[in-house]
């Protein structure tokens, strides 16, 4: 794995616009189960049912209950991980400039990255099904579920759910980067949701770099990334960061 690392830190260091996807398996290591693989959500939980938004305005009560509540809970305590917060650093160093981000726990922002693309929103929002007013978590009583609006509406998490559509701003911002980007780092996710497993192929067929990181193979991997480093998002990401520092210093001479 070393030599993989070493050889993305001089692709990082070379690189003129880096863009980053990232999937649940960034924020493993903030506690947050991933919805696929080991200890994954959607293992106890048909996503095709409750991760569905026709069930959602069927029966809000029962989705609160199975799905959203206890994942909103774990979102509310997780901090940053490694992963996120090497990330930061790479935007920080100017090496990092936008985030496409999967996830919907808001821990890139948390840990200091400024251009994030929620591609699939956020549940630290909650959002009224009638008058669509947005409120912080901590403004959000989930004693009795569903939570209510103060207009008496039914608060749904702000993100979306299988069956909606991809926010449009979103979709096409991502697809604007991934065009315009000549490196992509692909971390921590299972590549296999559209459309944001796309983003990979639109940078790759621009003639970017695809660097993978992520314990697992994925279906990007021998396909369309250059290469996969094998390891968890925050130990890959330090020992990135330990291999770019002096690389940066240098170039600054
Ligand atoms: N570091 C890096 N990657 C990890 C780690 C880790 N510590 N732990 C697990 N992974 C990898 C897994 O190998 C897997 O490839 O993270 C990936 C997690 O995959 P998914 O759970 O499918 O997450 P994601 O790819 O983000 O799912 C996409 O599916 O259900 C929808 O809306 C949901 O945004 C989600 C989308």
């Amino acid at each position: 794995m070393t030599d993989m690392i070493r050889r993305a830190a001089e692709d990082i260091a070379a690189a003129e616009y880096v863009v980053a996807l990232t999937g649940a398996g960034i924020s493993v290591e903030s506690g947050i189960p991933p919805f696929r693989g080991k200890g994954g959500i959607w293992d106890r939980v048909d996503p095709m049912t409750f991760g569905h938004i026709d069930t959602f305005e069927e029966s809000p009560e029962k989705v609160w209950r199975v799905l959203i509540r206890d994942l909103k809970t774990i979102i509310e305590q997780a901090e940053p991980n490694d992963g996120h917060r090497g990330l930061a650093r790479l935007e920080a160093m100017g090496r990092l400039s936008t985030i496409i981000t999967q996830n919907v726990d808001g821990l890139h922002q948390a840990a200091g990255n400024t251009d994030v693309i929620e591609f699939h929103g956020n549940c630290a929002r909650q959002r009224c099904m009638d008058c669509g007013n947005r409120l912080a978590n901590s403004a959000v009583d989930i004693s009795a579920l569903p939570p209510r609006c103060g207009c008496g509406g039914v608060l749904r998490p702000d993100w979306v759910f299988f069956g909606e559509a991809i926010p449009e701003d979103a979709l096409r911002r991502s697809g604007q980067m991934a065009a315009r980007c000549d490196m992509m780092l692909v971390v921590g996710t299972s590549a296999i949701v559209q459309p944001a497993a796309h983003m990979p192929i639109i940078a790759k067929e621009n003639g970017a770099t695809v660097i993978e990181i992520n314990p697992e193979r994925t279906p990007l991997t021998g396909h369309f990334s250059d290469y996969l480093i094998r390891g968890r998002a925050g130990a890959v990401m330090n020992g990135i960061l330990a291999a770019l520092e002096p690389l940066m210093a240098e170039r600054s001479r």
